[in-house]
């Protein structure tokens, strides 16, 4: 079944992958045949969560450390994978997501706090947005000598449609406008790059936070009147960095259970 992909030995590197969807992209790109690199901030969370992915999987795995807002952080990270990989980059997931705060995440424009105005908006930014850009930099190289690549971008409804607080809904619609400019700018090396606009997933991060009734409120948003399972973000990101999905890029795939229909 794997066959179908045509992802078999190819090289993926997952960012924030130590846990939640990160971790669910990182295990199916492994189901699938990939080799992959794990990253997050702590080294010891990415090189436990590389090992028990490649166990379970008859594919190579590592786990490296690195801050994606960080450039220097970032181009130590691809410095050692291009020594695991022999600079072979065939898949990016740029995943990697400023954690969940519920005052940046739920405060319309005109109630935040001035002091932490310029702060809020530019923490999620530097790492959803900025993240995205300095992965993207590094893997352009690796992909454009091979003449192709696949780069997907997590992104978030918001980004669509926008929501209370506008920090994170900037910064995945500029995650969104990078990947239309990759997207338009390296087909020519046949690289291509798409986007999921994801809603209401259930990881640590999110639905682990809420009390019972915070649950079932959110489920209750989504035409399927359910939470997405990360798994279920793995088998569609599998389709966009996958053969399935050849002739496609640019866009936005949105994996919400309905709630955002366009
Ligand atoms: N869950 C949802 O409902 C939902 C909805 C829409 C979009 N998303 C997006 O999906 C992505 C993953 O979300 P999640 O719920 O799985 O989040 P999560 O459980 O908080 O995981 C985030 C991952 O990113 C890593 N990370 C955070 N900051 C980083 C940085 N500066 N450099 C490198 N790694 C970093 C974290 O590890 P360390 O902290 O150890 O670095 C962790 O591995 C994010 O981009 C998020 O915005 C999620």
């Amino acid at each position: 079944m794997s066959g179908i992909f045509g992802l078999k030995e190819q090289v993926a590197l997952v960012t924030g992958a130590s846990r939640g969807i990160g971790r669910a992209i990182a295990e199916t790109l492994a189901e699938a045949g990939c080799d992959v690199a794990v990253t997050s901030r702590n080294a010891e969370e990415s090189r436990r969560v590389a090992e028990e992915i490649g166990r379970a999987r008859s594919v190579r795995t590592v786990g490296l450390r690195a801050d994606v807002s960080n450039q220097e952080s970032v181009r130590g990270l691809y410095l050692q994978l291009c020594t695991w990989s022999s600079d072979r980059l065939d898949i990016l997931v740029c995943n990697a997501g400023y954690p969940m705060r519920p005052e940046i995440w739920n405060t319309p424009l005109h109630a935040t706090p001035p002091a932490k105005l310029a702060a809020w908006y530019q923490e999620v930014f530097n790492t959803d947005a900025l993240g995205s850009m300095l992965c993207t930099f590094e893997a352009l190289p690796l992909m454009m000598s091979k003449r192709g690549g696949r780069i997907l971008y997590i992104a978030s409804t918001p980004a669509l449609e926008g929501y209370r607080g506008a920090p994170y809904t900037m910064a995945k619609a500029a995650v969104l406008g990078l990947m239309r400019d990759v997207a338009r700018e390296y087909g020519k090396y046949n690289i291509r790059a798409n986007a999921l606009a994801l809603g209401n997933i259930r990881t640590p991060a999110t639905f682990d936070q809420l009390d019972k009734a915070g649950q079932e409120a959110l489920a209750a948003e989504a035409p399927l009147r359910r939470w997405g399972a990360p798994e279920e973000v793995g088998k569609t990101a599998l389709f966009l960095v996958s053969d399935l999905s050849s002739f496609v890029t640019g866009q936005v795939l949105v994996v919400d259970g309905g709630t955002v229909r366009r």
